[in-house]
């Protein structure tokens, strides 16, 4: 199967996010530093940049292979968007050795990019065969074959249910242990046969789908990190900065609505909507993606007592641009 390079990733819920993050109306005109934490291929921080003329924005990414897309795609805004490479763990970190401004907005659009599924090279994909791998940064360690091949047949079953949902588990868990005793799982194509041949293939979605969604979730630790990418926020984030966080799938909706709700109640954060909002049939018929997606955000509050000054690391790196207040603002 050949890589398709030239597919692109639609950004969803665009007008949404520019006008949470952007203000609702044109006397709340948006000035200063956006972080876009799932910078993607740049779609939706090129939205942001196009449509307020005041911001600049720093886009992070795990994935390398994604950052110099979006690189490219974003050189036509200069020194308005800068791109790194970093985790949601890493990112309170690198926004002080950055010496950036506290942001007045933070976008998180969690999950996996149209890309990353599109290139089999990545193991993401049960339609494509490729290397059994699903890490969005190559730099972790543990691959999805390495999870397939070594652990036990109940973690496996309890993996599979938690992560994915996936309520016939157990017997995938057991024709695993009993094929890799043959020859251990190397490719994409030789797992989602395995589940199709033990659950069958009938339903409107391939039969693979949660195995693949639990694997990809547990590889790149997406749980924590959508944890930690909040935190992130809540730490960086100016007072009246807002958060909004995209989810494809009930289950991550759940905790962000959780977090934010529990946030809300210790004064942390104002709730700018408290269901969240979804794609309307125009953008479902466009981008039928978009049909599961739902945006949730949140004012960060202040309280008087903490500090507005985001600091800085001490730092022996040399060359590191400041992407504060008098570095990078061009209208
Ligand atoms: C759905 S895509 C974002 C698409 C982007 N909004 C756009 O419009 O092009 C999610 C991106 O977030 C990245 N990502 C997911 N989890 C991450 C994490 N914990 N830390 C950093 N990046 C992450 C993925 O590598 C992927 O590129």
């Amino acid at each position: 199967m050949r890589e398709k390079p030239s597919s692109v990733h639609i950004p969803v819920l665009g007008q949404e996010v520019v006008s949470l993050l952007g203000g609702r109306s044109d006397s709340l005109k948006a000035s200063g530093l956006i972080v876009d934490a799932t910078l993607g291929a740049g779609g939706h921080t090129a939205l942001l940049l196009e449509a307020l003329a005041g911001v600049r924005v720093l886009g992070t990414d795990q994935d390398p292979e994604i950052l110099d897309l979006a690189r490219k795609r974003l050189e036509p805004f200069g020194d308005r968007a800068r791109c790194e490479r970093a985790r949601f763990s890493n990112l309170a970190r690198l926004l002080r050795k950055l010496r950036c401004d506290r942001p007045i907005g933070w976008l998180m659009d969690v999950g996996v990019s149209s890309l990353q599924l599109d290139r089999p090279s990545r193991g993401f994909s049960f339609q494509a065969d490729g290397p059994l791998d699903m890490r969005m940064d190559p730099a972790r360690e543990r691959t999805a074959a390495d999870i397939v091949n070594t652990w036990n047949e109940e973690d496996l079953a309890d993996l599979f249910f938690r992560e994915g949902d996936e309520h016939r588990s157990r017997p995938i868990a057991a024709a695993i242990i009993k094929a890799r005793q043959r020859v251990p799982f190397k490719r994409t194509a030789a797992l989602a046969d395995l589940i199709v041949e033990t659950v069958g293939s009938g339903g409107r979605t391939h039969p693979g789908t949660k195995v693949f969604q639990a694997l990809r979730r547990e590889v790149n630790a997406e749980g924590d990190e959508l944890i930690a990418g909040m935190d992130a926020a809540a730490d960086c984030l100016a007072h009246g900065g807002v958060l909004a966080v995209i989810t494809f799938h009930s289950g991550e909706d759940a905790v962000v609505k959780q977090y934010l709700a529990q946030g809300a109640k210790e004064g942390c954060w104002e709730l700018l909507s408290k269901k969240g909002l979804s794609a309307s049939r125009e953008e479902i018929r466009s981008n039928p993606r978009s049909r599961s997606a739902r945006v949730r955000a949140a004012r960060r509050i202040r309280s008087d007592g903490e500090s507005t000054d985001l600091g800085s690391l001490e730092t022996t790196d040399t060359g590191e641009t400041n992407f504060g207040s008098q570095g990078g603002q061009k209208p």
